[in-house]
């Protein structure tokens, strides 16, 4: 059984993607929140950089899965899996299996901010699960926590290391409100990249493909489509830097030439100077002692740190704090 909620209207959309773009493109330096590299192609994108070569995050928190999901079903008991940017949900198939196999799962509640791709997602997932009650919630996991449905034993999960895309403050405010609505039951399992040789880390953000680049450069499409913006998204180059302070990867679209760019919508025009670069995204890399302590700054308690056999990805599995 298939239902799907909507929490984000088209114009809820276009009222947050105008505040944010007014603000991204009027601050020194330029910065666009990665929230909008995700529409329909943006989603596609980041399918496909699961898949390269250069980019083991996914292939490395399968692996824990492929080893743990059958233990973290059994610890949980979770009646409803709560998935907060789900995307294609290829892994959570892993969860759903184990909670399955444990013989307590009833519900699953993806929630994803790209609307389309997440109703084409829930689909298969009903398709495949058909005992399974899929409850879709296109929403924003940043406002609507609340409104999540409140089932009890929930397991709250956040793949992929989508919480590295938020710098520490914000996400640790997150977290903390994730709790808020969590109680006695409930669990988070969180899924953190980890610090490693920056090579690696530079080349998973920069592969040779340029499917990064092009993920990247989708943020302008969509502002172009959305804002009646006239960037011309071929004439910014793909930037990938590691920040060995921050411990991050950052990624920026760099203005190959000088460039006037007009967003219609907004009644804004911007200037970019020759090889001035906007921030897009940080992808935040971890250390088991700094996510240990975000997550008890945010009120929840470790009980599992689980790595793939390289060392290069975790799974947190953590209990609210009482
Ligand atoms: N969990 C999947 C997908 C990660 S990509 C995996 O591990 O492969 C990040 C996902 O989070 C995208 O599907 C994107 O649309 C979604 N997302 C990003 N910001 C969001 C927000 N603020 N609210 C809801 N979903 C968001
Ligand atoms: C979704 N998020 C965790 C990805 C990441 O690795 O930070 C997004 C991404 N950006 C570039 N490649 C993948």
């Amino acid at each position: 059984m298939l239902r799907i909620e909507h929490h984000l209207t088209p114009d809820d959309l276009d009222k947050a993607l105008r505040r944010d773009v007014q603000e991204g493109l009027t601050a020194r330096p330029k910065t666009l929140p990665p929230k909008w590299f995700y529409d329909e192609r943006g989603s596609a994108l980041f399918e496909e950089i699961t898949r390269l070569p250069e980019y083991y995050p996914t292939r490395a928190e399968r692996a824990i899965l492929d080893q743990h999901a059958p233990s973290i079903g059994r610890a949980t008991a979770a009646r409803t899996l709560v998935e907060l940017g789900s995307g294609s949900g290829e892994k959570t198939r892993l969860l759903l299996d184990a909670l399955r196999s444990a013989g307590t799962l009833e519900r699953f509640v993806p929630v994803d901010v790209s609307g389309d791709f997440l109703q084409g997602a829930a689909e298969r997932v009903a398709a495949e699960y058909p005992d399974l009650g899929v409850s879709a919630v296109v929403g924003d996991f940043e406002r609507h926590l609340h409104l999540l449905p409140a089932h009890p034993r929930r397991l709250v999960a956040i793949l992929g290391s989508t919480v590295g895309n938020q710098p520490a403050r914000r996400r640790i405010a997150f977290l903390a409100d994730l709790r808020s609505t969590l109680g006695e039951g409930d669990a988070l399992l969180l899924g953190v990249d980890l610090v490693k040789d920056p090579a690696r880390l530079v080349a998973a953000y920069d592969d040779a493909r340029g499917v990064t680049a092009e993920f990247n450069r989708n943020v302008l499409h969509v502002i172009n489509r959305e804002l009646d913006a006239d960037f011309a998204p071929e004439a910014f180059e793909h930037v990938a830097v590691w920040d060995a302070e921050a411990e991050w990867i950052e990624m920026r679209l760099r203005a190959s030439s000088p460039q006037r760019v007009r967003v219609g919508g907004l009644d804004l025009t911007v200037d970019f100077a020759e090889g001035e670069e906007m921030r897009t995204e940080i992808s935040a890399k971890f250390r088991r002692a700094t996510a240990e302590a975000e997550l008890d700054s945010a009120g929840f308690a470790l009980t599992q740190w689980l790595t793939d056999p390289d060392g290069d990805f975790a799974l947190l599995l953590a209990h609210p704090r009482v």
